[in-house]
């Protein structure tokens, strides 16, 4: 199959540049957009087919549910049972980087829920993906845009790397603002699980909604004999085809000191050897693959550079690779639970 691509100018009309692509979607085919999180690789969400593809594209396992993106809030009520928490959250937070999942009408596909009763319902800002979806008409079944297993693309490039040749269209509408995919929030019996940690944070969360279950894949490895509530979280994730430490910054005085010290040391031993850290840190290192992921307390850009630099990795001859990771205030919580992944939850005490 032959991928175009279509390259999106803001100054220009959104609606005759974004046509074609809905066009796609609504005679079955696959297309790749941008939103404000990642970007996704879509499908209309009300065709079981449609949504077979996506999985075979992506060599994602079948029982792995997809995301169903909507134009705007209200529009969930067609497809799942709404509730007041919904109605909350949504008036906070919506068109914005969180997802809810809900009980499913019969109207979505098991196909698309991994056979299971309930379904993910976001609709993202980003006004590329708002005008794609609103154009389709059908909501939009869509996954991140990366081959399972990688990390997710922040901008077209990383999805042409993955997926060029299997898809129909690639949108690239830039880089994405955040750069981490969406929270995603559980709602059942008027409670609130977190399930994963992203844009919308647990503060920000509580402030609307109350209590905030966070569960408990967000920070550790679940047992094997144990069912994640989100069946994505069993996957490996992220994960650079070096190995990579987690060393986690414990806020006692001099951390950055001894830190920079104990990487310096392992580059020393091997010149192969990565680092992944804060621009505080980054200063103190000599080595050739140091990715800087901005100052300490801006755990915003940390986020937003977090999978590009992951890719970046895998382009060198890189053996080994310390990453660190920030406090778990505000977005820290969602680069930290990426950062566990990647590491395969392998945390070093220095
Ligand atoms: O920001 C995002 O959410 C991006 C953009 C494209 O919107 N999408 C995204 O989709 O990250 P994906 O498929 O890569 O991650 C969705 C996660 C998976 O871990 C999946 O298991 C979980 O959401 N999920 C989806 N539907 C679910 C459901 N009904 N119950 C529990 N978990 C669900
Ligand atoms: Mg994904």
């Amino acid at each position: 199959m032959t991928t175009e691509f279509v390259k999106i100018d803001y100054n220009k009309d959104m609606e005759s540049q974004l046509t074609g692509a809905a066009e796609i979607i609504r005679r079955g085919g696959l297309v790749a957009f941008p939103t404000e999180t990642v970007y996704g690789l879509g499908a209309n969400a009300l065709d079981p087919d449609d949504a077979a593809r996506i999985y075979l594209a992506k060599g994602r396992p079948s029982d792995n549910p997809l995301i169903i993106h909507i134009s705007k809030p209200e529009e969930a009520e067609k497809y799942c049972f709404v509730n007041d928490i919904y109605s909350k959250i949504a008036s906070a937070f919506m068109p914005g980087p969180i997802t809810v999942i809900m009980k499913k009408k019969d109207i979505i596909p098991s196909k698309v829920t991994g056979g299971l009763d309930t379904v993910a319902v976001r609709c993202p800002s980003d006004p590329v993906a708002r005008k794609l979806i609103e154009l389709s008409a059908v909501p939009i079944a869509a996954p991140s845009a990366n081959t399972s297993g990688k990390p997710s693309p922040t901008c077209a490039e990383h999805v042409r790397e993955d997926l060029e040749g299997k898809i129909d269209l690639i949108i690239d509408g830039g880089s994405c603002q955040i750069g981490l995919e969406s929270t995603i929030v559980k709602v059942s019996d008027g409670k609130v699980s977190l399930l994963r940690p992203g844009g919308i944070t647990v503060e920000m969360l509580e402030k609307v909604v109350g209590e905030v279950n966070v569960d408990r894949a967000v920070r550790e490895r679940l047992p094997e004999n144990v069912r994640p509530e989100a069946p994505g979280m069993k996957y490996r994730h992220y994960a650079p085809e070096a190995k990579v430490f987690l060393i986690v910054d414990d806020g006692t005085p001099g951390f950055i000191g001894r830190a920079a010290e104990y990487i310096n040391s392992r580059i020393a031993e091997d010149p192969r050897t990565g680092a992944l850290c804060c621009s505080e840190i980054c200063e103190k290192l000599k080595g050739k693959y140091i990715k800087d992921l901005g100052p300490k307390t801006d755990k915003t850009e940390h986020a937003k550079h977090l999978f590009a630099y992951l890719r970046e990795f895998d382009d060198t001859d890189v053996s080994v690779i310390y990453a660190v990771t920030e406090d778990e205030s505000g977005i820290g919580l969602a680069v930290r639970n990426r950062m566990l992944k990647a590491s395969g939850y392998n945390i070093i005490e220095i």
